[in-house]
Parts: C-alpha cells; structure tokens; sequence
C-alpha cells in the first residue's frame, strides 16, 4: 500500500475533523476522496502530506511517517491545494523555479523540469508572465505543475478541478491516468462526481471525519451488496464503519445504456440478458457492466439475439447515485 492510515484524529479546538480515520490506498492507482463539505478532506490530505499534525494515530505515506520525517514526504508528495496563493511577484517559472529548488533539485534539472511542467499544463505562453495575471483556471494548472515539478510518488489533489476550463478538465484526466500507470498514486478529493468516476478505479467516501461505506442505492448489480450493514462506532454516535479493517476504495459499479428500435426486443432479451439489467421508463436498459470486455460480451449477446441496438454506452451517474444516498451524512 502506498498510503496507510490508522486511527488518525485531528480535532481543531472542539470540531472533530478527522476522527479514527483508517484507509489504505494502493499504489499505481487513482482514487477518488468524496465526502460533504467539512467531512474533513481537506484535513486528512494535509497530514498526508505533512502539513499539519494529526492529533493521534498513524500515517505511511510510501512507508514514511509524515510526524518524524516530513522532508522525505515532501520528497515524496505533490500537493495541489484547492486554492493555490502564489507569489505575486514571481513569473510561473520563477514559482516552478524556487519550489523545485526547495525540492533538492539542481538548477539544471529545476529549469527542465519548469519549462517540462509548463507545457504540461499549457502555460508555456505564460512561462514569464507574473502568477498575479493568472485567471483563477490558470492558477489551478500553475498549481498542478508545481505539485509534479518534482516527480513525486504521490500525487495529492484537492479539489483540482474546480475553474479550470473543459480542455483542461480532459487533460487533467488524461495526465492522471497516465501517472498512475507510471506507478504514481493519485488521491483526489472533488465534488464533480461524474467526472471524477471517469478517471478513477476506485472512490473512499468520508463523513463526518471518517471514511464510510455508503448505502447500496439499489442501482442495478449482480452481487449488490448492502453495505451498510457495518457496526456502529464505539461512541455510537458517527456513521456506520465497515467491518475488517482499513477502508480499500471501492470500485465504481459502472452502469451502461442500451437502447435498441424495438422496446419489447431489448426488454424480452434484457430479462435473461447475461448481467443484471433493467428496463427503465425511458424504454432503455441499464446493465451493470463492470468493465470494457464485459461490455463487449454484453452488445454481442444482444446482436446475437436479434436487438436492434442503437446506441450502448456508459450512463455516468452511477458515483452521483452513491453519493445522493449518503445525503444524511451532511453537516
Ligand atoms: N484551520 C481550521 N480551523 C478550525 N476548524 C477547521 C480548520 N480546518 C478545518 N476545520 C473544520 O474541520 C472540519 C473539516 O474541514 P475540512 O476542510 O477538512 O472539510 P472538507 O471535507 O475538505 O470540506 P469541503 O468539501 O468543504 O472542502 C470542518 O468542520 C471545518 O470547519
Ligand atoms: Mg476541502
């Protein structure tokens, strides 16, 4: 596991931001960090990259504790905050510059690496324009560049997404996954739900300090599990925890749309169709396919049988779902 935590607290006068958190996270993996305002996002991913102090338990991040070794997680960690302040009088590659050099990296390489980041994030325009010019999208992709000036192992996004326009929105996908099969784990906290499922293997739901496993919302699945079935906390006050250790993310059950010319056909086929499918009012089919492949299977099944498919792909949504059944977890 690349990052482990373990009972982790973190109050903040009397406000219980984190509260015996335990998650394991994978490496070489995207995980989504989801949760309402003030679940503690913001504060679990500042311990993770030693930024602030968690009041009891254990952190590895890459196998370092944040407590006795900060500087080798800041070696270890690119963090983008969700609001990046900058230096007003320095350029972008000055920024690029001094963090790199804060980082242990020579000049050399520091230079490369800032024009290499800079055109990462297609700020190469702007390389000599002081930060204070930046529209807030672009002060977002100035703070993605900082964060891997350094080729961090892990990659702790907060909120990355939020003002930058839809070009970047699809480059920041594309760089994450890109990342993570070079072996990089990513950990992004976002509220843009369907566009977070897009890019990541799995999501960790946070409530009220600590990571939850939601509810199943009754969205179509062969193995649906309700999954709320975990004890309560101890103080028998919080939000169900699950059973047997550390929360792992959890895979997003995707759901795909089938539609075919005629209703009855796609319904008669979806009744003993080879996944879990049901007809909605609309007169498409939601299957739970859980992968690519599957979906292969799934449309030629469908052909086989004679349906008239016109269209089949991703619903989206599915992540959204999950979370609305978690609304109770607001504060
Ligand atoms: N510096 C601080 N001082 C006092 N309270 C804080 C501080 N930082 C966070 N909190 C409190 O801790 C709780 C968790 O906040 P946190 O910022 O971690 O939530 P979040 O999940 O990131 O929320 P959001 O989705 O709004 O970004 C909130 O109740 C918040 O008010
Ligand atoms: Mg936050």
């Amino acid at each position: 596991m690349s990052i482990e935590v373990t009972g982790v607290t973190r109050f903040f006068g009397s406000t219980r931001a984190v509260w015996q958190m335990d998650m394991s996270v994978p490496a070489g993996t995207v995980t989504g960090l989801v949760g309402p305002n003030g679940a503690g996002k913001t504060t679990l991913l500042l311990m993770l990259a030693a930024l602030l102090a968690p009041d009891a338990g254990s952190i590895r991040v890459e196998g370092l504790d944040p407590v006795t070794r900060p500087r080798e997680v800041h070696r270890a960690v690119g963090w983008m905050p969700d609001s990046f302040g900058t230096w007003d009088s320095l350029t972008c590659t000055e920024i690029l510059l001094t963090f790199a050099a804060a980082q242990g990296l020579d000049r050399t390489t520091s230079a490369q690496q800032a024009d290499e980041m800079l055109s990462a994030v297609h700020l190469d325009e702007l390389a000599r324009t002081p930060a204070r010019v930046l529209s807030r999208g672009q002060k977002q992709r100035l703070g993605l560049a900082r964060a891997l000036v350094h080729h961090p192992q892990v990659l702790l996004l907060d909120e990355p997404a939020a003002g930058m326009d839809p070009r970047s929105r699809a480059d920041l996908r594309v760089l994450l996954r890109d990342l993570a099969a070079s072996g990089v784990t990513v950990l992004v906290s976002s509220h843009i739900l369907p566009e977070l499922e897009q890019m990541v293997d799995g999501v960790i739901f946070m409530a009220r300090g600590q990571a939850v496993t939601p509810p199943s919302p009754g969205r179509p699945g062969p193995d649906d599990r309700s999954s709320c079935e975990g004890p309560h906390n101890a103080d028998g006050g919080g939000p169900p925890r699950p059973p047997g250790g550390p929360v792992r993310p959890q895979p997003i059950r995707r759901v795909w749309r089938m539609q075919a010319l005629d209703a009855q056909r796609l319904a008669d086929w979806a009744a003993s169709a080879p996944v879990h499918a049901v007809v909605s009012d609309d007169d498409a089919a939601r299957l739970a396919v859980p992968d690519e492949a599957t979906a292969a299977h799934v449309l030629r099944e469908a052909l086989d049988a004679g349906v008239d498919v016109v269209s089949f792909a991703p619903a989206g949504g599915s992540l959204e779902e999950i979370y609305l059944s978690m609304e109770g977890e607001r504060r």
